[in-house]
């Protein structure tokens, strides 16, 4: 398992002093919109100062008709991120558009499609795709799979079931993982490190646990022991 930090401060001050807390240890940082929005790419290399090794997943989460989403892609391979996201439910066109486009690159980052928001419960889920979660996210999964993607994100309890269903390689990103029972906040469907482990998540993201603690860096090293 990789640990991804979300970096989701109200400011980019605060967000690299926080990288800074961190920087000893290798890991992924997920940079979303409300940093990216308001901080650009010279946040990206801001956090590449701070340590050349932390790897970034942009997590912007495109949704567009396939040519608008592949130029955007594009765009962001340009920005020298490792990975970033595309929601599967703006279909096999677009993500095959996408991968089509990156394919004709020399580097390109990983690609992973959203399948069913994390702060989504059975209800509101249902209300607007009219399958269970379970169904929907292993249906997603499969599509993005054969689109060429590199793997999903989906919340802990889909883990498992989608790399039956896709490959055992197949990523799994995961948000929603409270590692010592923390607050859910907006989220719905969370779950522990210990969850994720067993459900052979690649990449658990946590976002509020570390950076809402009074000390986030030792926060990070307890995590970091569990896994
Ligand atoms: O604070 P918390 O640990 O809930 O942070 C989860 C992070 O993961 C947030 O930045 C949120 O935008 C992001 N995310 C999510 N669910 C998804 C995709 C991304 O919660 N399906």
């Amino acid at each position: 398992m990789q640990l991804c930090i979300a970096l989701d401060l109200p400011s980019a001050k605060e967000n690299l002093h926080l990288a800074e807390l961190l920087a000893k240890h290798n890991i992924w940082i997920k940079v979303g919109f409300r940093s990216y929005i308001r901080d650009g790419k010279e946040f990206l290399q801001n956090l590449k100062n701070i340590n050349p090794e932390f790897k970034i997943f942009l997590d912007l989460k495109l949704y567009d008709i396939p040519n608008t989403m592949a130029d955007a892609a594009e765009e962001i391979t340009a920005l020298g991120v490792d990975m970033f996201n595309i929601h599967a439910s703006a279909g096999e066109k677009a993500m095959q558009t996408v991968m089509d486009r990156l394919s004709k690159l020399e580097n390109r980052p990983l690609v992973l499609a959203v399948t069913a928001l994390t702060s989504f419960n059975e209800q509101g889920f249902q209300s607007i795709y009219e399958k269970s979660i379970g169904q929907k996210a292993e249906q997603f999964a499969k599509m993005s799979f054969e689109s060429g993607l590199d793997g999903v994100v989906c919340s802990a309890f889909e883990s498992r079931a989608i790399k039956e269903v896709t490959n055992s390689t197949f990523l799994t990103l995961c948000p929603g993982i409270r590692p010592f029972g923390e607050d859910s906040g907006d989220q719905q469907r969370v779950g522990t490190l210990e969850l994720a482990k067993k459900e052979l998540v690649d990449f658990p993201v946590i976002g509020r646990p570390i950076y809402q603690d009074k000390n986030p860096k030792e926060k990070l090293e307890d995590i970091l022991k569990l896994l």
